[in-house]
């Protein structure tokens, strides 16, 4: 078991560390990343899951942000729509979305293999995922750390095609995957 997953974990976490993840998160997050995601965006109707606070998609006013997380979402400052929901039951059905956004989220998801399948069964073709994800075994204790190989596969049981692995530094990397 791993520290920040497992049944009903990572709400739990984020509820208590809301009041203090902004502050976290600026320590933590490189800004060139942030550059990385939005440009890896397509479109207007993107869906960031674990929007948490809005940080990475706050500038976008036709974005809709889910989160587990209450406390992560009353302190979100955010121009799109914001929902509490789960990815793995989400309140939309069919193509929606010209992107779904995973920036520091995607490994929380119960079953990655199946996160990925609802995420490629709520966009469009030629939709895309974009996902920000840490890639280094040290943070393994934690969270699940997913390598090329494990993102291609994904995609191929969701029916996408992986089109980036990129290392953005030692610690974190960057994965675009698309819809046919
Ligand atoms: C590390 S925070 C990232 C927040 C934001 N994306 C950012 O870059 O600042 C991860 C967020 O994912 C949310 N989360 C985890 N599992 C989720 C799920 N299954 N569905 C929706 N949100 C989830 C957590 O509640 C948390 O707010």
């Amino acid at each position: 078991m791993r520290l920040l997953t497992g049944p009903g974990r990572p709400k739990r976490v984020f509820d208590r560390l809301a009041p203090r993840y902004d502050w976290i998160n600026a320590r933590i997050y490189k800004r060139e990343w942030l550059d990385r995601v939005r440009r890896a965006i397509r479109g207007e109707r993107v869906l960031d899951v674990g929007v948490g606070t809005g940080f990475t998609t706050n500038h976008l006013t036709r974005a809709v942000g889910i989160d587990l997380s209450m406390e992560m979402l009353r302190r979100a400052r955010y121009r799109g729509h914001l929902v509490q929901a789960d990815l793995m039951d989400p309140p939309f059905r069919g193509p929606t979305f010209e992107t779904v956004v995973f920036a520091g989220s995607f490994y929380y998801m119960p079953s990655a293999a199946e996160g990925l399948r609802i995420a490629a069964e709520l966009l469009e073709s030629r939709g895309r995922v974009v996902i920000l994800s840490p890639a280094t075994f040290l943070l393994s204790p934690f969270v699940p750390i997913y390598t090329m190989q494990d993102y291609r596969e994904f995609s191929d049981r969701a029916g996408l095609r992986l089109l980036s692995y990129e290392r953005l530094n030692w610690a974190a990397c960057l994965v675009i995957a698309e819809k046919p």
